[in-house]
C-alpha cells in the first residue's frame, strides 16, 4: 500500500510537472480526485461544473476528474493535494475536520432541522467562510454538493439506541462520528468508504451509516437488508482546491472556477433528490433492502451533548451559532 502510493505520488508529480512546463502554451489542466463511481449524482454534477468552467475561460481551464479513489482513498488525495500532486478534491466535511476543524460543525448530530435548514447555511455567510477558513492549511474550498442524510444500515433493524449496543459501526475518520456512535452505545471501527463493502461482507463491522447511495452505487444493499431510517446527520460533500493552485490563477479564472462550482451545487440539488428516490426504489426492488420508520427523539437525546460542548469550543462554536441561528 505504502509502495502503491509512493509510486502513484511520484507519477503524478511527473505528470504534473510535464503540465506546468507546457502551461504557457497550453491550457492549464486541474486534476480532481473522489471516491464515488461515474454513475453517482455527485460525478455527474462536477463533470457539469468541468463542462462550465472549459467554457467560461474559452477552454483555458481544463477539470480532469478521477473517481472510483483510483488516485487514493479521501484522506490520500487531500495528504496528495497538501503536497502539491494534485489539485482538487472532492471529500465531505466529515473527512476534512481532520484538517480543519471549521468542518466539525456540519457534523454534530441533528444540527439541522430539516432540508431547507441545511441548504441555508450551506448557501449562506457561514457556508462561505467555513470554505474560507482552510487557506493556510493547503486548501480552500469552493462549493458544498448535498450528500443527503446518514442513516444506520446494518443486517438487523435499528429502532433505538439501544439496539447498537455492541455492534461494530463503521464511521468516517472524523473525532465527531466516532463520540457519536460511543455515545450512542455501539463500538466506532473508522474505515476509508472503499474498504467498507468487504468490511461489510466479512463481519469486520456489523453495520454503517451513510445515505442511501452507497446502498445501490456502492453496492452495500447487496450485504446489509435493514436501512433504518433514524437520519442523525446531513454532512455535506465538498469540492475543495489547493491553495497554491488557487493562489496562482488569475482572478477571472478563479471568478469562472466558484461560478460554475456554485452554478454545479444548484444543479445537484434536484439531481440529487431525483436519484436517491431512484436509489431507494432500487435498494427495495432490486436488493430486498427494507427502509424501517424510526423514533428519532431516543437518538437526539443520546447525542444532545455534543451540541453542547460544541457551543463551549471556540474553534467551531461562531459556527454552529450561526447556523443554529438559520432555523426556523
Ligand atoms: C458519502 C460521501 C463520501 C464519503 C462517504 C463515506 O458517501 O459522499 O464523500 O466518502 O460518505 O462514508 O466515507
Amino acid at each position: 500500500m505504502l509502495w502503491n502510493k509512493k509510486v502513484l505520488a511520484t507519477l503524478i508529480s511527473c505528470a504534473l510537472t510535464a503540465t506546468t512546463s507546457l502551461s504557457a502554451y497550453a491550457a492549464t489542466t486541474l486534476k480532481l480526485s473522489h471516491n464515488q463511481d461515474r454513475t453517482h449524482p455527485v460525478h455527474k454534477s462536477m463533470q457539469f461544473m468541468a463542462k462550465e468552467v472549459k467554457a467560461l475561460t474559452h477552454g483555458e481551464v481544463r477539470i480532469r476528474i478521477y473517481p472510483n479513489g483510483q488516485l487514493g482513498t479521501q484522506r490520500e488525495s487531500m495528504e496528495l493535494l497538501q503536497n502539491g500532486a494534485i489539485d482538487m478534491v472532492k471529500s465531505n466535511a466529515s473527512e476534512l475536520e481532520s484538517f480543519e476543524p471549521a468542518y466539525g460543525a456540519f457534523n454534530i448530530p441533528y444540527i439541522f432541522h430539516d432540508k431547507a435548514h441545511f441548504y441555508r447555511a450551506i448557501t449562506g455567510d457561514v457556508g462561505e467562510k467555513i470554505l474560507a477558513s482552510s487557506h493556510d492549511k493547503g486548501f480552500v474550498g469552493l462549493t458544498y454538493y448535498d450528500a443527503g442524510a446518514r442513516s444506520f444500515y446494518a443486517q438487523k433493524p435499528i429502532k433505538s439506541p439501544s439496539d447498537l449496543k455492541g455492534m461494530k459501526i463503521r464511521v468516517q475518520p472524523s473525532p465527531t462520528a466516532v463520540e457519536m456512535i460511543q455515545l450512542m452505545g455501539g463500538s466506532p471501527t473508522p474505515l476509508a468508504f472503499g474498504e467498507l463493502y468487504t468490511a461489510l461482507q466479512q463481519g469486520v463491522v456489523d453495520g454503517a451509516e451513510n445515505n442511501p447511495t452507497a446502498l445501490t452505487s456502492a453496492r452495500h444493499g447487496e450485504v446489509v437488508k435493514y436501512y433504518s431510517q433514524d437520519e442523525h446527520t446531513i454532512i455535506p460533500d465538498v469540492l475543495v482546491i489547493s491553495s497554491k493552485v488557487w493562489d496562482k490563477l488569475p482572478a477571472d479564472q478563479q471568478a469562472a472556477i466558484k461560478k460554475a462550482a456554485t452554478d454545479s451545487m444548484m444543479y445537484h440539488k434536484d439531481l440529487w433528490t431525483k436519484m436517491t428516490d431512484k436509489a431507494i426504489e432500487k435498494a427495495e426492488k432490486s436488493m430486498d433492502v427494507k427502509f424501517v420508520k424510526v423514533d428519532k427523539q431516543p437518538f437526539i437525546d443520546a447525542v444532545k451533548p455534543m451540541h453542547d460542548k460544541a457551543l463551549k469550543n471556540p474553534a467551531i462554536a461562531s459556527y454552529v451559532q450561526q447556523i443554529d441561528a438559520l432555523a426556523k
